[in-house]
């Protein structure tokens, strides 16, 4: 079914190419979506070179070993820059986002891949039906109960020996802050484990991890993992 509705989004229009399943009615998934609704500009501009240049390096053993137009799938997409724009460069981008805005201007900045607006805990896809998953900085919003079942999925809907990419927590840490990025009214919530436990939570769901890495970032930063599904 997923894959039709993904089929289904084949027009040019941005309506055409986005699909909106509202973000639910979990209290911490409301207030992630209605946070990003409002920092949205705050945190990513329409233009980030810095970003795109981070990410870039970070996207080259995608470009290695997928082939041309292969199904990648962007979770927590954000914006869509830089991630989605500079992988529809080559590969068929499905990207999904829980913010209404963030999915939006997704749709509008990057006019070769598709978009969902969806909780990435409920949405579902076919099993195997994906070359590569990316979810960068997105998993840590999501309650810590729900990512283990999370990372099962991900593990699931890539193909066998498909790669993700992923940069989640470094250290435990749960909760919330007022008024991110200088926003009024913005409240924001992570939930994040350490990384001994996802390495642990990734081998236990079929995962080989290939490279991890601490990306620094003010006084503290964040763990990447490229993982192959075994
Ligand atoms: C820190 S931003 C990262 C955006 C992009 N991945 C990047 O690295 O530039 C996190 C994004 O994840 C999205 N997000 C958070 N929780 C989500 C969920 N449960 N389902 C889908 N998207 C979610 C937010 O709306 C936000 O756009």
């Amino acid at each position: 079914m997923w894959l039709n509705l993904i089929s289904q989004l084949s027009g040019t229009s941005k309506g055409d190419r986005l699909l909106d399943l509202g973000c639910g009615t979990d209290a911490s998934k409301q207030l992630v979506a209605r946070g990003y609704d409002l920092v949205s500009g705050a945190y990513r501009s329409d233009q980030d070179p810095i970003a795109e240049a981070e990410y870039k390096a970070w996207f080259e053993p995608l470009g290695e070993e997928l082939p041309p137009g292969a199904a990648v799938l962007d979770l927590g997409c954000g914006c869509g820059i830089p991630t989605s724009q500079l992988l529809a460069d080559r590969f068929a981008v499905t990207g999904v986002d829980i913010s209404r805005v963030q999915i939006s201007r997704a749709a509008s900045l990057v006019p070769r891949a598709k978009f969902i607006r969806a909780d990435m805990t409920t949405v579902s896809f076919p099993t195997g039906c994906f070359h590569s998953v990316v979810c960068l900085y997105a998993m840590i919003h999501v309650p810590l109960a729900e990512q283990p079942a999370l990372i099962s999925s991900i593990h699931r809907w890539l193909r066998e020996s498909g790669l993700a990419l992923l940069v989640v927590g470094s250290r435990a840490w749960t909760g919330t802050e007022e008024d991110w990025l200088g926003v009024s009214g913005a409240t924001m919530y992570w939930s994040q484990a350490d990384a001994q436990t996802y390495r642990a939570w990734f081998q236990a769901a079929g995962f080989d991890v290939l490279d991890e890495v601490f990306v620094p970032e003010g006084t503290g930063g964040h763990q990447k993992f490229l993982m192959r599904r075994a």
